[in-house]
């Protein structure tokens, strides 16, 4: 049993009461990753985790993690999008360090066996009539059936059991699995804010530059890719960095040098001369963006990669003098993976997409200027946790820090700084 708390008490200060509210979607079979035409699995199965952290009964801190799975006849493939993290500022001066939390989590998710996510899965459509004359209620049974069906499970001699709606989801079998790669991919751009509206105004909000939240993504992800409890330590594990506009050597100085040394600069999805069939397609990334402008204007078959990088340096999100990266790591998943399961005491599985999407937005829905926002989500979310009998939320924290963070100004920390291109570039 995987237990996420006992995991976040280690890197939450030592005597201080946190609250962990960690929100995860039922699984769902989706159509598009890849492009369709190009596309080489079978199933792509889609789960979202939501984390939010308290201290002082204000949600501080919230990361959104996109999972997808493609399954293939013997091998399966598993990408963790790094969608957001966010925090608000509102920490009453308490000394957190985030990316401690972030790597944990991100830990905690990757460690999770695939099968906790492919043995119920909401497939793509469903077979009604199949369902009728299997006495299962669906949104295509009629009232009138619906009562029948009722009034006929009721009878001492009916053999229905609760069980039975298993039925209506799919599940996918892993004992074929002869290869099994762990993906890691995230876009970093530092804005005000991602997730708590607003909090940008929060003078005490600490924004890291763009420069500094790359090194700091690079950071957290190293360390994750290090781990041979996650990552075999062979030659297919593979770190990548790719920085629109910027030359090879520059990246490799500034970013790569530090770090170990599977990291090269380049993408998981291929060489410069490759198409862009690898590329796969999140909800909310900028890539996907221009990829999807690509396919409308028919360019998608044209493009190579280096064209893409090319190009994606244009656009909008990349051209404004912030540092902006893609990063990757890919490699093959130790076994040991396979039997950790998370702890049902602790994770609030929402029984629909909808419910996810409802109780995540008592966080994302609120306004963070003032610290009404942050108290209020935090209230919700305890509600919500209760009423679904969740009562194992707190922890008290056990980390002690090696070095004294010291706390800027709030003044002088809400800056995010702009990097000059290098002269090389400016022509
Ligand atoms: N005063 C001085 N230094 C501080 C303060 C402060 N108030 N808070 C943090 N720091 C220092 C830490 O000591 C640490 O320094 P170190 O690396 O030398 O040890 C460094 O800043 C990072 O601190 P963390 O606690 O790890 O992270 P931070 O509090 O800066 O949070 C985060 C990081 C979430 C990215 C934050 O900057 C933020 O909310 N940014 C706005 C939203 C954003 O841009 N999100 C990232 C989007 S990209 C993506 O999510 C894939």
């Amino acid at each position: 049993m995987q237990e996420l708390n006992r995991l976040l008490e280690n890197v939450l200060p030592k005597g201080s009461e946190f609250e962990i509210y960690h929100l995860k979607s039922p699984s769902r079979e989706i159509n598009g990753f890849r492009n369709q035409k190009f596309k080489r699995y079978d199933a792509v199965i889609k789960c979202s985790h939501f984390l939010a952290i308290a201290y002082n009964g204000k949600i501080f801190f919230a990361i959104d993690v996109n999972i997808y799975f493609e399954v293939m006849n013997n091998s399966m493939s598993r990408t963790f999008f790094v969608s957001k993290a966010d925090t608000n500022g509102f920490l009453d001066d308490k000394n957190v360090k985030i990316s401690l939390i972030v790597e944990t989590f991100l830990y905690y998710l990757i460690k999770l066996t695939p099968a906790c996510y492919l043995e119920k899965v909401i497939p793509h459509s469903r077979n009604y009539k199949f369902f009728n004359n299997q006495n299962i209620i669906t949104k295509k049974t009629t009232t009138k059936n619906g009562f029948q069906i009722l009034s006929e499970r009721c009878k001492p001699s009916n053999t229905y059991r609760a069980g039975i709606k298993d039925l209506a989801f799919k599940k996918f079998n892993l004992n074929n699995t002869k290869t099994f790669v762990t993906k890691i991919s995230l876009f970093t751009r530092p804005e005000p804010h991602y997730l708590f509206t607003g909090s940008g105004n929060n003078s005490k909000k600490h924004l890291l530059s763009g420069e500094n939240l790359l090194k700091w993504w690079l950071r957290i992800v190293d360390s994750l890719s290090k781990n041979q409890e996650l990552f075999k330590q062979d030659e297919n594990l593979l770190g990548t960095l790719e920085l629109p506009g910027e030359d090879s050597g520059f990246v490799e100085r500034r970013y790569l040098k530090q770090l170990s040394q599977h990291w090269k600069r380049g993408s998981i999805y291929g060489q410069s001369e490759d198409p862009l069939f690898e590329i796969p397609i999140f909800h909310d990334d900028p890539k996907t963006r221009f990829l999807k402008d690509l396919i409308v204007e028919l360019k998608y078959d044209l493009f190579h990669l280096k064209d893409f990088w090319r190009e994606l340096e244009v656009r909008q999100e990349f051209r404004s003098g912030i540092v902006v990266g893609v990063i990757g790591v890919s490699g093959m998943t130790p076994l040991v993976v396979k039997n950790q399961n998370p702890s049902e005491l602790e994770t609030l599985i929402a029984p629909s997409k909808a419910k996810y999407k409802q109780i995540k937005s008592y966080v994302v829905g609120e306004e963070y200027d003032e610290e009404e926002g942050a108290i209020d989500a935090r209230d919700n979310l305890r509600e919500i946790w209760l009423s679904f009998q969740k009562t194992n939320f707190s922890v008290t924290g056990k980390y002690v820090s090696e070095k004294n963070m010291v706390l800027k100004k709030p003044n002088e920390i809400n800056v995010v700084t702009f990097r000059r291109k290098p002269k090389s570039d400016m022509r």
